[in-house]
């Protein structure tokens, strides 16, 4: 009895301990806590981190942490440093690019970031093209499309593998919601939907427990749950955006993507992924509840009913989405 217990052990912390992850950006403002969390994850045996500049300092320190985890740092400086980042990574976190400042929308990062996740997309598909690619750099809503762009120019986009981080969204609502009912937020949940910028994230407000809220207070709520973002980077008054909310929701995520390829059961996030939600309405990529299994999403469950000022929302997210995915599309077709 003993023996099998021990064993079983033995088993689940090997199985646990098993998987490659990569941050493409680890020596910013979200990849230094995003490492953080990843080397204090037990699922994972190996953290290759890479950046432009300080990724081996970031690695020396998290190296001392003893979980039982090797991290290693790499650059571009070195020859093959960024494709020795990426050898056959099961998971590829991307939170590499430029913030906003006050006054800035996420698209207007585009012009920056567009080529440097084109060009790490381009990396990923040459060394771990089978790794699940989770996009944080914005603007989400683009950057998503340009890697599903780039993998398929390579003949190995798998849609199952890629995913645009919603999750930010999803720990504001909680928090948000939380400080207007006075609940506990972590009793909260929202289902966010859409995409991840102003308009087109649309908080389903009608599915929780609190759809008789006073319309004025509800569209508050709303507009406070769709512009957050814009509230870090006004406090943060030219120094960046949010980093440490958004390295605790990154982290989240990926232990959820690590969850999924262990082949736990029901496991459920929202992602900005390509979607059949609303392709007859010419938008590929949509973020809706998805299930996570060992290949990946395994299911993308449509966003539930939604109330007639919900649908109106959907709408004017609807066309904003076509847009920024088509932006992403043709910056990708014409590059060379
Ligand atoms: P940051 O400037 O602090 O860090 C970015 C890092 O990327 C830097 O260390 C930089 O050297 C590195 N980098 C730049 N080009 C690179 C390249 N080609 N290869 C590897 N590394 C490269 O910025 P940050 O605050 O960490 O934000 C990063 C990105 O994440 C921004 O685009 C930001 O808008 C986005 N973001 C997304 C969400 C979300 O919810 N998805 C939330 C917050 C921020
Ligand atoms: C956020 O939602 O905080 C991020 O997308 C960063 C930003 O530019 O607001």
């Amino acid at each position: 009895m003993l023996r099998t217990t021990f064993s079983k052990r033995l088993f689940s912390q090997s199985m646990a301990n098993q998987y490659k992850v990569a941050v493409l950006g680890a020596s910013g403002g979200i990849g230094q806590p995003l490492s953080l969390q990843m080397k204090l994850n037990h699922k994972v045996s190996e953290l290759r981190l890479y950046d432009l500049r300080l990724a081996k300092g970031v690695a020396t320190d998290l190296s001392h942490i003893p979980t039982d985890s090797k991290v290693v740092g790499y650059s571009n400086a070195e020859p093959e440093g960024l494709a020795k980042a990426l050898d056959n990574a099961d998971v590829v976190l991307i939170p590499a690019g430029v913030p906003r400042k006050p006054g800035m929308t996420r698209d207007d990062l585009f012009s920056i970031n567009a080529g440097i996740v084109r060009d790490l997309a381009e990396a990923v598909a040459k060394n771990c093209p089978n790794a699940s690619i989770c996009v944080i750099s914005n603007p989400v809503n683009s950057t998503v499309p340009i890697v599903a762009k780039v993998l398929q120019k390579h003949g190995v986009y798998n849609p199952k593998k890629l995913f645009g981080v919603t999750t930010l969204d999803i720990i504001r609502a909680s928090r948000f919601i939380s400080e207007v009912e006075g609940t506990n937020p972590t009793q909260e949940k929202v289902n966010v939907v859409g995409g991840h910028s102003g308009i087109t994230i649309i908080p389903l407000i009608s599915q929780t427990n609190h759809k008789l809220m006073p319309k004025e207070v509800k569209d508050k709520l709303i507009h406070r749950i769709q512009f957050g973002g814009d509230e870090v980077v006004k406090a943060k008054d030219g120094a960046g955006s949010a980093t440490l909310s958004m390295s605790y929701a990154g982290a989240v995520f990926a232990d959820k993507v690590l969850d999924g390829l262990m082949g736990e059961k029901d496991i459920v996030v929202n992602s900005f992924v390509d979607s059949p939600l609303y392709k007859e309405e010419g938008i590929d990529f949509f973020s809706s509840p998805v299930t996570l299994g060992p290949d990946g999403i395994s299911k993308i469950h449509p966003i539930g009913e939604v109330s007639s000022e919900e649908e109106a929302l959907l709408a004017e997210c609807k066309e904003t989405l076509k847009k920024n995915i088509a932006k992403g599309y043709k910056f990708v077709e014409e590059s060379k």
